[in-house]
């Protein structure tokens, strides 16, 4: 590739980016549920398998993407070239949808054919639709946040780090399905009164809170889903490559998500993101 090629990153997070806007106002008249489950056995709504249909058309036919897979597809759409590959949760938290309450999109572009590691990540990110749209974009080791209006695109911060002093904390699952060595973990976290609870139900409304605020966010391995619920491809890998790059940590409980050998497109994993601080001790107490 030269200087004056088009970079298929670029151009994959300049399509999500532009999309966003439409996005937002096709959940408009989408709210109800499809008749359908994702792979992992959700029931979808029917915002769910448009916004997918716009994502995979669009991001597909960009130059130099190899595959797009989603969430939301069984199966990897080949795109014909081999430059990046790009897993896409077209709507992050989607049963949101009814309350009205906050939801995103997540992406991650790899230059390994899927399902690849984290560790072959070149870009990920994710758009939160919430009172304004605003994207948070990691590439070289840097975090952006952008705000977004109609399809253009405005900086607002650049070199992102999470603050030193962690505020927000965040855990799902049903509590008594938690291991009794994370409850103790989060009683610990609970009673500090330097800590608030910030859990919305859309991961993305709550790692964004992170990310903004620093602390910790988790959906932990659970007695009876012994992978917890987060998917790896489209979920774990993307927020931990942003957080890692805003200077935190993540963690399936024992080490880095980035280091999570994949087996299957739609694998869960244990996701734990954070000030290295909280993630550190986490490790520690699941031990
Ligand atoms: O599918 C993922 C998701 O919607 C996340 O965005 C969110 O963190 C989680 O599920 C919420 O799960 P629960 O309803 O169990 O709290």
């Amino acid at each position: 590739m030269t200087a004056s090629d088009p970079d298929p990153v670029d151009d994959v997070v300049a399509t999500i980016a532009r999309s966003a806007a439409e996005i937002r106002q096709g959940l408009v008249g989408r709210r109800g549920k499809a008749d359908e489950e994702n792979p992992s056995g959700e029931t979808q709504a029917e915002a769910d398998i448009w916004a997918d249909e716009l994502l995979a058309d669009r991001l597909s036919s960009i130059d130099g993407v190899g595959q797009y897979a989603s969430e939301e597809r069984s199966e990897i759409i080949d795109a014909g070239d081999d430059q990046v590959y790009v897993a896409v949760d077209p709507l992050d938290g989607s049963s949101n949808l009814k309350s009205n309450n906050t939801m995103g999109t997540v992406f991650g572009i790899y230059d390994e054919p899927l399902p690849a590691p984290g560790s072959a990540l070149v870009a990920s990110g994710w758009i939160l639709y919430g009172p304004i749209t605003t994207m948070a974009c990691a590439r070289d080791g840097s975090v952006t946040k952008y705000e977004l209006t109609g399809g253009g695109r405005t900086v607002v911060e650049e070199d992102v780090t999470l603050p030193d002093d962690p505020l927000v904390y965040g855990f799902g699952g049903r509590v008594p399905h938690w291991h009794d060595d994370f409850r103790a973990y989060v009683r610990e976290i609970e009673s500090d009164p330097g800590h608030k609870l910030r859990y919305g139900g859309a991961m993305i409304g709550d790692v964004n809170q992170v990310l903004t605020y620093g602390g910790i966010f988790a959906y932990p391995a659970l007695e009876d889903s012994p992978r917890g619920k987060l998917r790896l491809q489209f979920e774990g890998n993307p927020i931990a490559y942003l957080i890692e790059a805003a200077g935190g940590r993540s963690s399936d409980g024992t080490q880095s998500i980035l280091e999570v050998e994949p087996t299957d497109l739609h694998d869960r994993v244990p996701l734990h993101v954070g000030n290295t601080e909280l993630i550190d001790r986490l490790e520690a107490a699941l031990e």
